[in-house]
């Protein structure tokens, strides 16, 4: 099982895209290798019927059939790709519908950046710098923000990020499935301090969660 709900996504459509291009390329290059070989030239090969000849214009080549399936077969499988591609989207855009009963089974946070540190501030107004802890399998709202420039919060073990933005708030969020360290980063070129823009997310069991907290 992957670490997040967003990792399994990415993975599962990473997977759809290996899937069929591993079919395609083996297709593709399988029909290659077998027509170079079984009309490669021979001693006595005769002359195709439609070999060039100077001075006369080529007769039309192809058939309709073969255009119809080969277009048949491109668009079903672009289909696939987008459909599955636009379905990810919006399942890592909108946070699932139950964070919106009262009260929320869900835990929202606010994430500030700055230069160069992230900002943890949780429901009770507790604070925190570049330390995050949760409790693993809830389901976890990050509201980013910055305090300064442009940066971008990301988790790549979660396959997740978004842009930081001053006056703006952009929403993710994720389910974890282990417990664990992760590190959080910042994905954009933001200052001296970027490569060091990182931060922790601590992912406990409920039961030492409910002995240490965000002390964990
Ligand atoms: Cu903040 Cu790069």
């Amino acid at each position: 099982m992957a670490v997040s709900n967003t990792a399994e996504l990415f993975f599962s459509l990473f997977n759809i895209f290996t899937i069929l291009a591993v079919l395609v390329g083996t297709f593709v290059l399988g029909l290659m290798g077998y027509l170079v070989l079984r009309f490669r030239e021979r001693a006595l090969s005769p002359e195709p019927e439609d070999a060039p000849k100077l001075g006369q214009l080529p007769a039309p080549r192809g058939k309709l059939r073969t255009l119809v399936i080969s277009v048949t077969l491109s668009a079903i499988i672009l289909g696939v790709l987008v459909v599955g591609t636009f379905s990810a989207i919006d399942k890592i855009n909108a946070p699932p519908q139950i964070c919106a009963q009262t009260p929320s089974p869900c835990l929202t946070l606010q994430i500030e950046a700055g230069r160069f540190f992230w900002n943890v501030t949780y429901p009770g107004g507790q604070e925190d710098t570049n330390l995050l802890v949760v409790q693993k399998g809830i389901t976890v709202i990050l509201k980013v923000t910055s305090l300064d420039v442009f940066h971008s919060f990301g988790i790549e073990d979660f396959r997740i990020k978004t842009d930081a933005i001053p006056g703006r708030i952009n929403t993710i969020w994720f389910v974890t499935n282990e417990s664990g360290d992760y590190v959080m980063r910042c994905f954009e070129l933001c200052g001296t301090g970027h490569a060091a823009m990182k931060g922790t997310l601590r992912v406990v069991e409920p039961g030492s969660f409910q002995s240490c907290g965000t002390g964990c």
